[in-house]
């Protein structure tokens, strides 16, 4: 059977440093409180880069990597809650930069999920045989989105982009199993008002909105913890397989203190969990990209390793996929 193979990854963010230091002179705010809290110790912050720019550089990194040319790209999906524009989406910018003509290119949204949502639809195009080489990208410039003045949001998020190439092989090395979920009754939990939008026939607006994230964050938190155990318990009996065949979790980077409970919750040793939210913290659908591409770099992931990848986030949305390197 036809599956996706992941050929190559990159991953970009901005050169921007700002650390919980930089915060601490914005808002009542400490680096104690913010490291112990959430494990982040700094994030890079765009300084005049737009999503579209950070999933190019991105994308370019993974195709370099692939040795695919541009030309070869059957399909783009960006996943993105920050896009550059209502329209056109980042992936049609990305694909007119990257020279990559002969592809679709759409953008996805599942706030910190994306990343998962993306590799799975990347999947089913290739496993109906419709598309050979997919492009994913998670790209957020959220600090667009941000409440400076917040200090309980705007201290946990971070830019970038991750980028893969999923690439149509038989035989090892593809997604073994994943799982994706939805629960809107839960929306008001994580919220970004978009625009304010005016009816004009009725003259109706909500001009009032307030364009920038609003959690609810002890109720994202609980989510969190059971949408990461849940998914994890799911993916595994989807593939027929235990923790002790899985080297490594990667969970979406919002929260180090999440993480930890859900490593009890799952009965599976902290150590499984790889994290780099101390540098990045949360980039929402980039994260998941940011970090595969950090560890591949890195040599932690070998041919035939199995990792489960695990996200959540607005939505409510939280999903999993399993996959063999
Ligand atoms: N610095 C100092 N004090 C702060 C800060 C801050 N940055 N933020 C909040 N506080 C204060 C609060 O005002 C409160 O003070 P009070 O007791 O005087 O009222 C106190 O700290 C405790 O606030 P809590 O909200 O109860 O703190 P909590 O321990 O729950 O931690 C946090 C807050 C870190 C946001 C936690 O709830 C969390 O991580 N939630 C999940 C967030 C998350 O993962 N979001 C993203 C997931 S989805 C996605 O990625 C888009």
């Amino acid at each position: 059977m036809r599956h996706g193979v992941i050929i190559g990854t990159g991953s970009y963010t901005p050169p921007h440093v700002m650390t919980n230091d930089d915060l601490a002179g914005m808002v009542d705010t400490s680096d104690e409180w913010i490291s112990s809290r959430t494990g982040i110790k700094e994030r890079r912050i765009s300084a005049g880069e737009s999503t579209s720019d950070l999933a190019y550089e991105a994308s370019l990194r993974a195709l370099k990597v692939s040795g695919l040319s541009p030309e070869e790209l059957d399909l783009i999906i960006c996943a993105t809650i920050t896009p550059d524009y209502f329209m056109p989406s980042v992936a049609c910018t990305v694909q007119d930069r990257l020279g990559a003509g002969n592809a679709a290119a759409f953008d996805l949204s599942a706030a910190c999920t994306g990343f998962i949502y993306a590799m799975v639809t990347a999947e089913q195009f290739i496993s109906t045989g419709m598309y050979n080489n997919v492009l994913v990208i998670g790209a957020e410039t959220i600090s667009r989105i941000l409440d400076w003045d917040d200090r309980s949001t705007c201290v946990l998020f971070g830019d970038g982009a991750g980028a893969m190439i999923l690439s149509a092989a038989e035989g090892p090395g593809h997604i073994l199993g994943s799982v994706l979920t939805s629960d809107g009754g839960k929306q008001d939990y994580l919220t970004c008002p978009a625009v304010s939008l005016v009816n004009p026939y009725t003259g109706d607006s909500n001009a009032k909105c307030d364009p920038h994230i609003k959690m609810q964050g002890q109720e994202v938190f609980k989510y969190a913890i059971r949408a990461i155990t849940d998914c994890i318990d799911r993916v595994l009996n989807k593939a027929g397989l235990s923790l002790q065949d899985i080297k490594y979790i990667l969970p979406h980077q919002a929260n180090k203190r999440i993480i930890e409970q859900a490593a009890k919750f799952s009965n599976s040793p902290f150590e499984k969990f790889y994290l780099n939210l101390e540098d990045y913290g949360n980039t929402s659908a980039a994260s998941i990209g940011i970090a595969l591409d950090e560890m591949i770099r890195e040599g932690l992931l070998i041919r035939g390793d199995k990792i489960i990848l695990v996200g959540f986030g607005g939505g409510l949305t939280s999903g999993a996929v399993l996959l063999e390197y």
